[in-house]
């Protein structure tokens, strides 16, 4: 991520005095296109599975909690995702020089939502897995209307809400432990790639 130094300091400082940020313009329209056709190709072939979180029986509480369906990025990973990959590890880098969250490996998925599906509200921190610190969500969604709604709410500590649209380019960053937050349902489909710094943990990337 060729980011100005202002531009650093500016999320930097976001982060630390609000927990969240967003910005429009931290990767190539280009890279943010490839990614857009990557996710559509690969739910195109099914590649994409409904999200599940826990086993079993369980696995009917997740789909009425988020109507997603998501692909974990591997090892096997495409040119546009490596690109993807090699700005995400400058990002955290650049962040770990400004403040002290011990930001180390990344995990990423992509995520569609299907008109009217969305996530309830919640944290990306789990009672089983404490490790992720800060949460990036890059939308992918080309010509988004505000009358698509699906925008991401933010539920801030202080009690006010912030509702992010899902437009193409757009990344929302945010503290993994306190920002509680929700998917509104889209009325068209909704594109993101989804990724988390974590402090340990197995190394993803
Ligand atoms: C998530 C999530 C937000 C979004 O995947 O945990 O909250 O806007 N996604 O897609
Ligand atoms: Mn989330």
């Amino acid at each position: 991520m060729d980011m100005l130094p202002g531009q650093i300091h500016t999320i930097a400082d976001a982060i630390d005095r609000h927990g969240w940020y967003t910005a429009d313009d931290l990767l190539d329209p280009g890279l943010v296109g490839a990614l857009a056709d990557e996710c559509l190709d690969m739910d195109t072939h099914a590649q994409l599975q409904p999200a599940h979180v826990g086993r079993g029986s369980k696995r009917r509480l997740a789909a009425a909690l988020r109507g997603d369906r998501t692909r974990w990025l591997d090892e096997s990973f495409s040119k546009v995702q490596a690109d993807y990959l090699t700005h995400m590890l400058a990002l955290r880098d650049a962040l770990n020089r400004r403040l002290f969250l011990g930001l180390h490996t990344f995990e990423a998925h992509y995520a569609v939502y299907p008109p009217g599906a969305h996530y309830d509200r919640h944290r990306d921190r789990f009672r089983d897995d404490d490790a992720r610190v800060l949460s990036t969500v890059l939308y992918l969604n080309r010509n988004w209307r505000p009358e698509h709604e699906g925008a991401l709410r933010l539920h801030l500590p202080d009690g006010s809400q912030h509702n992010i649209l899902p437009v193409s380019g757009r990344m929302a960053l945010f503290l993994s432990a306190d920002i509680e937050h929700e998917v509104l349902a889209p009325r068209r489909e909704r594109m993101s790639l989804a990724g988390w710094f974590r402090r340990n943990g197995p190394p993803f990337f």
